[in-house]
């Protein structure tokens, strides 16, 4: 299959829908992204690696950040991390507030925002504090994605942290019902600076080999998880990782995928490859518009879902 080919034509389809929808504003420094953008990267388990669009240009990872420390955290603490955080879909925004009051504190998945902060909190067990834990986190993404500058941009952490009350209701809440560690806002300040993380679509493409892989990068030989441990971190990705809109993107795409309200998304193939997308402007479930409809072209010319 000329994966190559695929890309350009799938560059050539987007077009028309580059511009549609919105850009997260709710974090300002966001709001900047050009919305036309967009970039779209695959680098399959040999190695090869095809691209179309500003392919390098690096962005916000945002919620993709999520996938990583949830990898860093199920490989340090094993299942006892599910004691914590569940691995149920939400059905609700990923910044909702509701379901944790009523389900008293044990947010339903690492993905939404509740679970995110439990998972950052426990590295913060780990690693004692944000700025060790913060370090480790990019030893994790410069290893996995063979990069060795990737890092966190302080201007979008602090924009996130001017504006974040959201986060900081909910790590009050989590805290209240004895599920953080750490000073809640403490955890939202290390979250808002991993999810500050910038990396380009062939960088997160690069990044998610392990996951294809039954956890061991194929190109370093690194063995980032366990076989199981990667299995159920696909199966975490492709029922809770677009949120609200994890079926609709199981229906259309047919692949684990993690989304960022930076417009990014990361999707795995199994057995074959990583893929990554970006396009700025987001659908109403905080998305990427453009990239969930290339993902869909994708699937749909080359048969590589997982159904
Ligand atoms: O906590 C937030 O709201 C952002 N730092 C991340 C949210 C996000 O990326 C949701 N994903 N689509």
């Amino acid at each position: 299959m000329d994966l190559q080919k695929v890309l350009d034509e799938i560059y050539k389809e987007i077009r028309p829908h580059l511009g549609k929808g919105k850009i997260a504003d709710y974090i300002p420094l966001l709001a900047k992204a050009d919305p036309k953008a967009f970039a779209m990267s695959v680098v399959t388990l040999d190695g090869a690696h095809y691209h179309v669009g500003s392919h390098t240009e690096r962005f916000s990872i945002q919620s993709i950040s999520k996938l990583y420390t949830f990898t860093m955290a199920l490989r340090e603490h094993g299942d006892k991390l599910f004691e914590r955080v569940g691995v149920e879909p939400s059905g609700t925004p990923f910044n909702s507030l509701v379901q944790l009051e009523y389900e008293h504190g044990k947010p339903r998945n690492p993905f939404i925002n509740a679970g995110a902060l439990v998972v950052t909190d426990s590295l913060m067990d780990l690693y004692k504090d944000q700025f060790i834990t913060l370090e480790n986190l990019l030893k994790f993404l410069r290893t996995a994605s063979e990069t060795p500058d990737i890092n966190i941009n302080p201007a979008a952490a602090k924009s996130e942290l001017e504006t974040g009350y959201r986060n900081r209701a909910l790590a009050n809440l989590i805290k209240d019902f004895g599920n953080l560690h750490h000073d809640p806002l403490e955890v939202v300040e290390t979250y808002s600076k991993q999810c500050a993380v910038e990396m380009s679509t062939a960088e997160l493409a690069r990044s998610v080999l392990f996951l294809a892989n039954r956890g061991k990068d194929p190109l370093s030989g690194e063995e980032f998880v366990t076989p199981s441990q990667a299995k159920r971190i696909n199966a975490v990705m492709l029922t809770c990782g677009h949120y609200d809109a994890s079926g609709e993107f199981a229906f259309h795409v047919g692949l684990p995928g993690k989304s960022g309200v930076g417009g990014g998304i990361v999707a795995v193939v199994p057995q074959k490859m990583g893929i990554a997308v970006w396009s700025p402007p987001l659908n109403e479930y905080g998305n990427s518009y453009a990239g969930t409809i290339a993902l869909e072209l994708f699937t749909t010319k080359t048969g590589l879902s997982i159904f």
